[in-house]
């Protein structure tokens, strides 16, 4: 049994993949199961916090035990449930695969194929980290990134136009890391760019060293 240690805590967690409506019958996704932004959540209850998960469509069971439970299915929709709940929590953690672009016209009735190729045009949603970045005033800000290469230049780019205080960074071209599996492989990086790395580890277990951070940048 884990020490109730973040019984203060408010924590804001956002799990899953986004979802971008072409038509009534299709849409644009990611890979992205939930599993990693759950267990935070999971983890972050049995500690004592008050979790918030917001969340795209998973297959995985509402954690017991969460403080509130939002479900969304599009980046619009989890951006306004994230800046609706950011008031109530001192800590976001945004796990969310979040889709950078949506469609921009959604069609109201079932795209017909003809022998042309279809051409879908998309617009940029909202980055919902940095936005929040702009506002967190002291607020814990902790992003992912999961990247296919320059893993270390890419997340610190992010940690910056961001304002994080820091990154988990996946590397996605390692197996054992990143989308759908139990595990991950992660190198965390600071706003001061201190790196660290860690070896593959569960997803639950990656998920205390995560809060463990989160609690000692909130004393
Ligand atoms: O769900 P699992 O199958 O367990 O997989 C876990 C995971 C790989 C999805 C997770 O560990 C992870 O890396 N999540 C972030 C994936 C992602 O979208 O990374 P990114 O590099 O595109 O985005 C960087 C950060 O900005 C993320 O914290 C993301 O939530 C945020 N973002 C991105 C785009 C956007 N429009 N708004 C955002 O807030």
């Amino acid at each position: 049994t884990l020490e109730q240690d973040l019984t203060d805590k408010n924590i804001l967690i956002t799990a899953g993949p986004t979802i971008e409506n072409i038509d009534p019958v299709r849409y644009i996704t990611n890979r992205s199961s939930g599993k990693m932004g759950y267990s935070i959540a999971r983890k972050a209850i049995e500690r004592g916090a008050n979790v918030t998960l917001i969340s795209g469509k998973t297959s995985l069971d509402i954690p017991n035990g969460v403080s509130e439970f939002i479900q969304v299915e599009s980046a619009k929709q989890m951006y306004e449930a994230v800046v609706d709940n950011l008031d109530k929590n001192d800590i976001i953690i945004k796990s969310a695969a979040v889709a950078d672009y949506k469609p921009k016209n959604i069609s109201d009735i079932k795209i017909k194929k003809s022998d042309d190729d279809l051409i879908i045009e998309l617009d940029r949603n909202k980055d919902i980290l940095k936005e929040i970045g702009k506002i967190k005033k002291d607020k814990i800000l902790v992003g992912f990134a999961a990247e296919t290469n320059d893993l270390i230049q890419n997340a610190k780019k992010k940690i910056e136009k961001k304002n994080l205080d820091f990154i988990v960074a996946n590397d996605l071209t390692q197996e054992g890391a990143g989308f759908g599996v139990d595990t991950n492989i992660v190198k965390i990086i600071d706003k001061n760019g201190n790196i660290q790395e860690y070896p593959k580890m569960k997803k639950y277990e990656l998920s205390n060293v995560i809060l463990d951070r989160v609690k000692m940048l909130s004393k």
